[in-house]
């Protein structure tokens, strides 16, 4: 591995961006690679098995490409792929997400904690381990969200449509006294605009991305592999429609970059 190689960072589709953002921020000299694999959207409604193989293809298509770390942006994924692909690349530098329960124990006043995620995370084990670890002091409600990733997905985030779907999953949240929401999957920042209109002000919101960055840039020092210097220009690719994914890039990543069709 040498310091001036990309990293790897992958998602579901676009909900990743969020965390390729915090990234960017925190490792302005990193050059990145993108992988979108919209063409097998929405990963929470699959099994663990398939997210597995498509995880696989991908860490494959980023070590074709000589990337230097390879992030899971993708709390789902994590879940189904992160055991097995550690075991698989012993030594690359992996980080994958999980829904941040730890510090929003800490956070809560209320003692309760709402959990916006995914059903294949909030299904799994892993989450199951992470309640039991971090959430012994306070009351964790959960909400899956069927069909909340593919309206994003949309690039439109202030239709009707995704008002109601996203009114309907938090307002149980509020109900149960909630003070605190986790947002346990990647897309799910993209919403803190309207979440602010629909709840109201003492809720605190809090996502992983940063917490993604920092463990990356942490992994990255140990091994001494931290870039200098400019960056390449970020590239892109996705497993779904090419043209879509240009037309709403510039609005959720604000930067140009390169888009091409990933088809492993
Ligand atoms: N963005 C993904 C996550 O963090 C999941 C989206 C999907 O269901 O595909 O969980």
């Amino acid at each position: 591995m040498v310091k001036g190689a990309p990293i790897g960072v992958f998602d579901s589709g676009i909900g990743g961006l969020t965390v390729l953002e915090e990234i960017q921020q925190l490792l302005p000299h990193e050059s990145l690679l993108y992988v979108a694999d919209c063409g097998h959207i929405p990963y929470g409604e699959k099994t663990p098995a398939f997210i597995l193989e498509r995880s696989r293809s991908v860490a494959e298509f980023f070590r074709e490409r000589g990337a230097k770390a390879f992030v899971i942006a993708c709390n789902t994924a994590t879940v189904a792929a992160v055991a097995d692909l550690r075991r698989d690349y012993p030594d690359w530098p992996l980080v994958g997400m999980e829904p941040a329960v730890k510090p929003a124990a800490a956070a809560t006043r209320s003692g309760v904690v709402g959990v916006l995620a995914t059903t294949g995370t909030l299904q799994s084990a892993k989450f199951a381990a992470l309640l039991d670890r971090f959430a012994t002091d306070v009351r964790v409600v959960t909400q899956p969200c069927p069909g909340l990733v593919e309206l994003i997905e949309t690039g439109d985030l202030d239709s009707p449509v995704l008002h109601r779907l996203l009114q309907g999953y938090v307002e149980p949240l509020v109900g149960a006294g909630c003070d605190t929401i986790i947002l346990g999957c990647t897309h799910y920042p993209f919403l803190k605009p309207l979440l602010a209109q629909m709840l109201p002000p003492n809720i605190i919101l809090i996502d992983t991305g940063a917490a993604v960055a920092r463990q990356l840039k942490r992994l990255l020092g140990e091994r001494d592999l931290l870039a200098a210097g400019d960056p390449e220009p970020t590239q892109f690719w996705t497993s779904g429609d090419l043209f879509h994914l240009r037309n709403i890039l510039p609005t959720l990543w604000k930067q140009p970059g390169i888009v091409r069709s990933f088809a492993s």
